[in-house]
């Protein structure tokens, strides 16, 4: 097995990346056997094709690592590097390009979403963004990448980049990656609105749980979040139209590691006055000692940027012969 994953550097990260991704890959880490490589990344090229401040994006890299490690990660079991430090991703994105169609990506929701009514003043890099998440994972030779519901397109178009390249020039190079998502919380959505998905790039921090946030903000954000006045019902399909509401029950349920149906026979007939404090204490012993332990690594920023350096090395060295014979099998001359 070979696990690989990214998260874009462009913002705190939050809840929804934990119950999404981070815990599954944490999880898969700690699963891992003799001969098995588990590779994780912070993808700060993608966070390229929106504006950004320089020297922030510099910050949130280490800060973003700092909270992967806090989380769970461990550097001397997964390989945590910033693609930035690694060439062979963006070398082997131009490669692909020659494979991957317009209609292809013209097809993909993040794209629609994130351009909007403004395509033609999007950057290049936002359109081909899923080109470059292709090579992410296939330079690797990536067998499982575990994502939220969220990047199971993208994944798609990364199988569909690899079939057409093994066909076109003829080789068995790529295997398929396989996405990995995490059935417990297949998608954490906004606070303030359970039809968005929470995200580093909504402009309300109240929409988001972040694993800076300390213990008051946690519970303020909570209290705080949209419901309605109803009580909580017995099962999950009543919920269907209650979108805010489902989203805490689910939340609930990720964090306790219990089902949604099991939580909910806890607190039917309950209202959110009564689930809201539940909810918060719950959440804070869980973020809490994430967060501690996030304020500590952040004390020594260069330590965190040393975890970064060894696992760009050995991410090359992983790297280097994909590249190489990918750019053999279209026929450059590289030596
Ligand atoms: P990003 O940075 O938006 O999110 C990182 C991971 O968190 C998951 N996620 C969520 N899961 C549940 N609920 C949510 N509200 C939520 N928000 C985010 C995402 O599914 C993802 O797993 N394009 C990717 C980064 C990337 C990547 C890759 C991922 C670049 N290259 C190669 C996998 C493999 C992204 O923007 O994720």
């Amino acid at each position: 097995m070979r696990i690989v994953s990214g998260i874009q550097t462009t913002g705190n990260l939050h809840l929804g990346n934990y119950l999404g991704a981070i815990r599954q890959w944490v999880a898969m880490q700690d699963a891992l056997q003799p001969g098995d490589d588990c590779l994780f990344f912070l993808a700060d090229l993608h966070a390229l094709t929106v504006t950004q401040d320089p020297g922030e994006l510099a910050a949130t890299t280490i800060e973003m690592a700092a909270t992967l490690i806090a989380a769970g990660i461990d550097t001397d079991r997964a390989i945590l590097f910033n693609q930035a430090r690694v060439p062979e991703h963006a070398e082997l994105c131009w490669v692909l390009q020659g494979t991957a169609r317009m209609g292809w990506l013209n097809r993909m929701t993040q794209w629609k979403d994130k351009a909007g009514k403004n395509r033609e003043g999007a950057s290049v890099g936002l359109f081909t963004y899923p080109v470059l998440q292709a090579a992410d994972v296939l330079v690797y030779l990536a067998t499982h990448v575990p994502v939220g519901e969220d990047q199971k397109q993208h994944l798609e178009l990364a199988r569909d980049i690899a079939t057409k390249f093994n066909t076109d020039f003829g080789v068995e190079l790529f295997p398929l990656p396989e996405p990995l998502i995490s059935a417990e919380a297949p998608r954490i959505m906004s606070l303030r609105d359970g039809q968005a998905k929470m995200s580093k790039s909504d402009p309300s921090d109240m929409s988001r749980i972040a694993l800076i946030d300390d213990d008051d903000a946690i519970a303020a954000k909570i209290r705080k979040a949209r419901t309605d006045p109803e009580p909580l019902p017995e099962t999950m399909d009543a919920l269907a139209d209650r979108h805010e509401a489902r989203n805490l029950v689910t939340i609930y349920a990720a964090l306790s590691g219990r089902t949604p149906a099991d939580v909910l026979t806890e607190f039917a007939g309950q209202g959110f006055g009564r689930f809201k404090p539940a909810l918060a204490d719950l959440a804070v012993a869980h973020l809490g000692p994430i967060r501690d332990r996030l304020n500590r690594l952040l004390d020594d920023r260069a330590e965190v940027a040393c975890h970064l350096a060894k696992g760009a090395e050995k991410a090359r060295s992983l790297a280097a012969p994909t590249l190489r014979a990918a750019q053999q099998a279209v026929g450059l001359q590289v030596g």
